[in-house]
């Protein structure tokens, strides 16, 4: 006899792999499954995904996870509810008509629409967005006021341009009013939801604040900003709270049960973390970093090159909460990039024993600008630097100087955060793989000057979305605390500050460097 149980699934849509993690009510996990997917990268600076890949591996997760369940002991059926969290920015246009993908979905991190950028960079110049009707507005002011965000090879609306003006299939549904456009967890609802079948076309609002295409004070699509990029409205996917029953699966070992919540990974983390008020702040450290600080009901604007950006919506008719965010392009990819590429490690783990053997970076920076720099620089030109390489350099050094990479990032973004809210920060929350390596937040703690508290349970993402989705049918609560350990601060502050600004110096050397992107097929 099966035991009966009442369980939240989480579905985890990452940039590098998909997992189904099921949580009982203590947040503690009764089964969970990942799968890497493939990873497409066609010229320099292009990062694409097969968007029916992620589906596929997606469901895959989902099934080899409620099979262990099963074997557990558990009954079929203990699952009552799933959540969908994933990468964000990565946009997928498919066809109304089929409900298949026109073209591979552009990635995150992908640099190649730097000229559409530009494009667009100048128009805000010259014609401005019609702010109101009759009145235009000129420059980058007035889509950062709508939006919170700056215009960026980084979020959604430039990749889909890009996507119109590249591939004729696109182009073609684009006109004959059969596209559909959406970023991944409105993909992948899509599908669960029956995809052409049903047709059910939905976007969260953490996930639409990352489009440039969202008003973050109406929570509604800005059509101002729809016709700047020269879109039609009938692409654009209903828009929908972070909390809330969207429909039920249609097929698989989850038939019928309800999907009730949907959220940015990031944002999943910052829930997952109890960050849910003002002033308080999570980093999670995955193929990229994100910093996350919570300003409660209030959106902050950034004077200092952060994001305004949509923390979470508990429901149809709640208020939003909002957050600023420092984005990393590049953390654990960097890594990654160490034990694939270089070859210096053969697990991701053994970059701390590796970056151990020394007690510094031998005067090593490492500017991790694989595609550009993100927060708080936004330089998609810049370059990949390393620099203060001597003969006296060894792979412990640049393994170290990867780390202080992450560190150093993540200072920079924390000193915006605090001009930016005039509040300081006591400690810093942090979650995802990195994390895992003490000598990695050692070094976090030290180069940033600031606690480091981690959760023992470091599923936070996929607790976050368990959270929301339990939320929304009164299953879970949001009381849980699991314990924490603390990193902290063991440098002196002058040694601190000079590494600081040989960071600075780096970071200046790398910028502006431009070359290697091609923008064309
Ligand atoms: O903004 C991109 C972010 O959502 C991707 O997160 O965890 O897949 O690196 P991750």
């Amino acid at each position: 006899m099966s035991k009966p149980g009442e369980f939240v699934g989480s579905l985890d849509c990452g940039t590098t792999s998909v997992r189904f993690i099921i949580f009982d009510r203590h947040a503690d996990i009764i089964a969970q499954n990942q799968l890497e997917f493939p990873q497409y990268y066609p010229h320099p600076g292009w990062h694409d995904h097969d968007a029916t890949e992620i589906q596929e591996h997606a469901e895959q997760c989902i099934a080899a996870a409620v099979k262990d369940m099963v074997a557990a002991g558990w009954a079929a059926d203990s699952i009552k509810v799933i959540g969908i969290t994933n990468q964000r920015e990565t946009a997928v246009a498919w066809s109304r008509k089929t409900g298949k993908p026109l073209c591979k979905a552009i990635v995150w991190t992908d640099s190649r629409t730097k000229n559409t950028v530009a494009t667009f960079e100048a128009k805000l110049q010259d014609v401005g967005i019609e702010v109101e009707p009759g009145v235009w507005k000129k420059g980058p002011e007035p889509l950062r006021d709508i939006t919170g965000l700056p215009l960026s090879t980084y979020f959604s609306a430039i990749k889909l341009r890009w996507m119109i003006d590249n591939y004729p299939e696109v182009a073609a549904a684009h006109e004959a009013d059969e596209l559909a456009f959406g970023t991944v967890e409105s993909w992948v609802l899509y599908n669960l939801l029956g995809g052409v079948s049903t047709n059910i076309h939905l976007s969260e609002v953490t996930n639409a604040s990352r489009t440039l295409l969202l008003n973050t004070t109406t929570l509604q699509w800005e059509l101002s900003l729809v016709s700047f990029f020269g879109f039609r409205p009938s692409i654009l996917p209903k828009l929908v709270s972070t909390s809330e029953v969207y429909g039920e699966i249609a097929a698989g070992p989850l038939k019928g049960v309800p999907v009730g919540g949907l959220v940015g990974d990031q944002q999943g983390a910052l829930v997952g973390n109890k960050c849910l008020n003002q002033g308080e702040a999570k980093c999670t450290y995955g193929t990229g970093a994100f910093l996350l600080f919570c300003t409660g009901d209030e959106i902050v604007k950034s004077k200092h090159g952060l994001l305004s950006t949509i923390a979470y919506q508990a429901g149809p008719n709640a208020k939003p909460v909002y957050a600023l965010e420092g984005s990393i392009a590049v953390a654990g990819s960097a890594i990654k990039w160490l034990r694939d590429s270089m070859n210096l490690i053969s697990t991701a783990a053994e970059i701390n024993d590796l970056a151990g053997k020394e007690s510094n970076a031998g005067g090593l920076y490492f500017v991790t600008a694989f595609s550009g720099l993100l927060a708080p620089y936004w330089d998609p030109g810049a370059a990949g630097t390393l620099i203060g390489i001597s003969q006296y350099t060894n792979p412990s050094h640049i393994a170290r100087a990867t780390l202080e990479a992450n560190a150093y990032q993540t200072r920079a973004i924390i000193e915006s955060m605090l001009k930016d809210s005039g509040t300081s920060l006591a400690h810093l929350k942090v979650d995802g793989g990195m994390t895992n390596g003490d000598l990695a937040m050692r070094i976090l703690a030290d180069v940033g000057g600031f606690t480091v508290i981690r959760p023992e349970m470091r599923e936070s993402t996929a607790l976050g979305s368990a959270l929301l989705a339990g939320s929304a049918i009164g299953l879970f609560g949001w009381d849980i605390t699991k314990p924490e350990t603390l990193s902290e601060v063991n440098t002196k502050g002058s040694e601190r500050e000079k590494g600081w600004e040989g960071w600075k110096k780096a970071v200046e050397r790398s910028k502006g460097w431009e070359e290697g992107v091609s923008d064309t097929k």
